[in-house]
């Protein structure tokens, strides 16, 4: 039977296939545009994400929208999901068996997405989804070639919370993606208000 976005999601929601079923308040599933061409991945939901049930709220979530916006990007325009749909409790990472589990829920998205450039938000989705061997200080800002999307690592916004001085490279990373999202992402449409109108003459 062909998969759509409202079986999967009521799948998903229902999912008790790890331990963090058991301690999850909601389901974080997903959020955004089903016809997006970009979709960013995160790792997993914290304490916010999982009391709203909506991916990327807190303080991290804000910087996200921030970085959104220095390229041109809202919400509206994107994708964005976890590897991970619930909580893992005292905000550690996904264990390996946790992401096993959930994985094929993401695989299910991107089938439906088909995005044609998919961002790694940090370190674990950059290693589940680009290379197991993902180094994000040696690799953010490389672009890789997977399964027929254009995939890129930035660091993760908790990251740059914690450490503002990665913050020009992120940039560096960000006009990168916009130059690609330029290049390929015909109905994706950027909008940069600094640089709209020239100046009266
Ligand atoms: N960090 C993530 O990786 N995902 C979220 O949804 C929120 C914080």
């Amino acid at each position: 039977m062909q998969d759509t976005w409202e079986t999967l999601l009521c799948e998903c929601s229902r999912c008790h296939e790890c331990a963090l079923g058991q301690t999850r308040r909601n389901v974080v599933f997903g959020t955004g545009s089903p016809t997006a061409e970009i979709m960013l991945v995160g790792e997993g939901p914290g304490a916010n994400e999982d009391q709203q049930g909506v991916p990327f709220v807190g303080r991290a979530g804000q910087l996200l929208d921030d970085m959104l916006s220095i390229i041109g990007l809202d919400r509206t325009k994107v994708y964005i999901t976890n590897i991970v749909k619930c909580r893992p409790p005292e905000n550690r990472d996904p264990l390996n068996v946790e992401q096993d589990m959930c994985i094929g829920y993401l695989r299910r998205q991107i089938g439906l997405l088909r995005p044609k450039i998919l961002v790694s938000l940090g370190r674990i989705a950059a290693m589940r989804l680009i290379d197991g061997d993902f180094r994000i200080t040696r690799d953010h800002g490389k672009w890789y070639d997977v399964d027929g999307m254009r995939m890129m690592a930035v660091y993760h916004p908790s990251a740059l919370l914690r450490d503002p001085s990665r913050r020009p490279e992120t940039f560096d990373d960000l006009k990168s993606l916009q130059r690609e999202i330029r290049r390929i992402c015909s109905r994706t449409e950027l909008h940069c208000p600094w640089r709209a109108a020239p100046a009266d003459k």
